[in-house]
């Protein structure tokens, strides 16, 4: 009963050019670590202008998440799907073969890479049994950061994504070799949740669920249930957290420890933040640090209850979590040889300036059976946002609906927008847009021409038709 076919996974580096010296990155930091710690950092030098090849085969199969078999959908028979690692200037070349029993394609979820031809394009279709090469190069600047990658054909988004299709892209850069950075181990976090019947098949959802946007009772972590994460007494970690559910909001906290925020969506803030919650909405990311500076013993990730709204009365609403759910559990072991503190200086991110354009963005159902942004459920033969190359614009997404829509603007990151209308220095490409209320970001569109999508990351409500066409086009003059 379980094929488990293994797949060879092959990721070609070209190492011909290296990056050299990690000195400036040390002057910058200020040299104050033992050196054994900069040593570490030495070893593992960045390198630029690489290849990334890799194989990825969709199919269906019997696969273990958390504990339990199901007849999931995966990528080279991983759930998640494998880790994928690039660098600025890094050239990208993935082969998708198609063994899945439906039509699929793949998205780059938050990279900053053309959305036509062969690259980050959704509109591509990759039927059963086919193969499409995926290629394109990473910008020489694209900031390092956590992105992923799911399946994108409108209509069946959820069903392959909740199945399992999904993967992480870490763009890494200098800033990641900060020796205070890179002095920690680090763990990639997949959240997922999975719905499989008592003989391990998914449970399609009816039109109710996929209205309140599906959730599943499993919930899984990098495809484990509460895994232990290790900390030394003393020490740092760093943890990727991704969330890769259809639906699910998580409201995060750790027993007795803040997070250090250091990155958000499309990579690292200006400075580390802490906050003693995280609210992580479906297609967000977050990049924090823990210190082991508690008593040795036992803290739980937990996930607690959320209430996300629903689209109105009389609705069957979503299984509402009703008390905390451990999500992992950070054990201490051992003792760091070094402690240090996190520097109080990471990445360079300018506000972008006044916006030349505003629009705004109704969040909206039709019939309370299709969703709709500005009174339009999605097609693919209208474009619904015309844009200029180079211009930056305000969008303001306003949600007069029951229910929290968590939006996503493909191909060009933006920044939050304050109450006084300055944006915030930190690159998001999701954000939550909570019940009854709006919210304003500000983007520019740089460096590439053509369609891409806006829209929201509860992907039952994306299939169900709230999603939009942006062009981006140079200025005819
Ligand atoms: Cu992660 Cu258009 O999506
Ligand atoms: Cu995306
Ligand atoms: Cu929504």
């Amino acid at each position: 009963m379980l094929l488990a076919v293994r797949v060879r996974l092959e990721i070609v580096r070209n190492s011909s050019k290296m990056y050299t010296s990690n000195r400036r990155v040390f002057l910058r930091s200020g040299i104050t670590l033992a050196s054994a710690l900069v040593l570490r950092a030495q070893g593992n030098r960045v390198q630029t202008r690489g290849t990334v090849d890799l194989r990825l085969e969709a199919r269906q199969d019997w696969i273990e998440v958390g504990g339990r078999y199901g007849r999931l959908y995966a990528f080279n028979g991983q759930i998640p799907g494998p880790v994928i690692e690039a660098y600025p200037g890094d050239e990208v070349k993935i082969a998708l073969l198609n063994r899945l029993p439906e039509t699929t394609n793949l998205h780059f979820h938050g990279l900053h890479v053309p959305s036509t031809g062969n690259a980050d394009n959704v509109m591509l279709r990759v039927p059963p049994q086919e193969t499409l090469n995926y290629s394109f190069t990473l910008p020489s600047d694209h900031p390092a950061g956590t992105f992923w990658y799911h399946p994108h054909v409108h209509g069946s988004a959820a069903r392959q994504v909740s199945r399992g299709l999904a993967g992480v892209f870490i763009v890494r850069g200098e800033i990641d070799q900060l020796p205070e950075i890179q002095g920690a181990p680090e763990s990639v976090l997949v959240l997922q949740d999975f719905d499989l019947d008592a003989q391990g098949e998914p449970l399609e959802p009816g039109i109710m669920e996929k209205i309140s946007g599906r959730e599943g009772r499993l919930i899984t972590v990098s495809g484990r249930v509460s895994p232990r994460i290790n900390i030394q007494s003393g020490g740092w970690i760093r943890l990727r957290i991704v969330n890769a559910s259809s639906s699910r909001i998580y409201r995060m906290q750790i027993e007795e420890h803040p997070f250090y925020v250091i990155g958000t969506d499309g990579g690292f803030l200006t400075q580390p933040a802490i906050q003693n919650e995280i609210l992580l909405a479906p297609g967000e990311r977050i990049d924090v640090m823990l210190k082991g500076d508690r008593p040795p013993g036992d803290y739980h990730l937990q996930s607690l209850p959320y209430n996300r709204g629903s689209m109105g009365m009389g609705m069957a609403g979503m299984v509402l979590q009703q008390s905390a759910v451990s999500l992992a559990t950070l054990q201490y072991e051992g003792q760091a040889e070094f402690s240090w503190n996190l520097p109080s200086k990471l990445a360079d991110i300018d506000p972008l300036p006044r916006a030349s354009v505003r629009r705004q963005f109704q969040l909206g159902s039709a019939m309370g059976m299709s969703f709709s942004i500005n009174g339009r459920t999605f097609s693919e033969d209208r474009v619904d946002t015309r844009a200029v190359l180079g211009a930056i614009e305000d969008w303001e997404f306003l949600n007069p609906t029951g229910m929290d829509h968590p939006m996503h603007i493909h191909t060009n990151p933006f920044q939050l927008l304050r109450n006084d209308g300055s944006a915030i220095p930190a690159w998001k490409d999701t954000v939550l847009v909570p019940a009854r209320s709006g919210v304003a970001v500000r983007t520019m569109f740089r460096d590439f021409e053509g369609i891409s999508m806006y829209h929201c990351h509860i992907l039952d409500h994306e299939d169900l038709g709230m999603m939009a066409a942006l062009e981006i086009k140079r200025r005819i003059s």
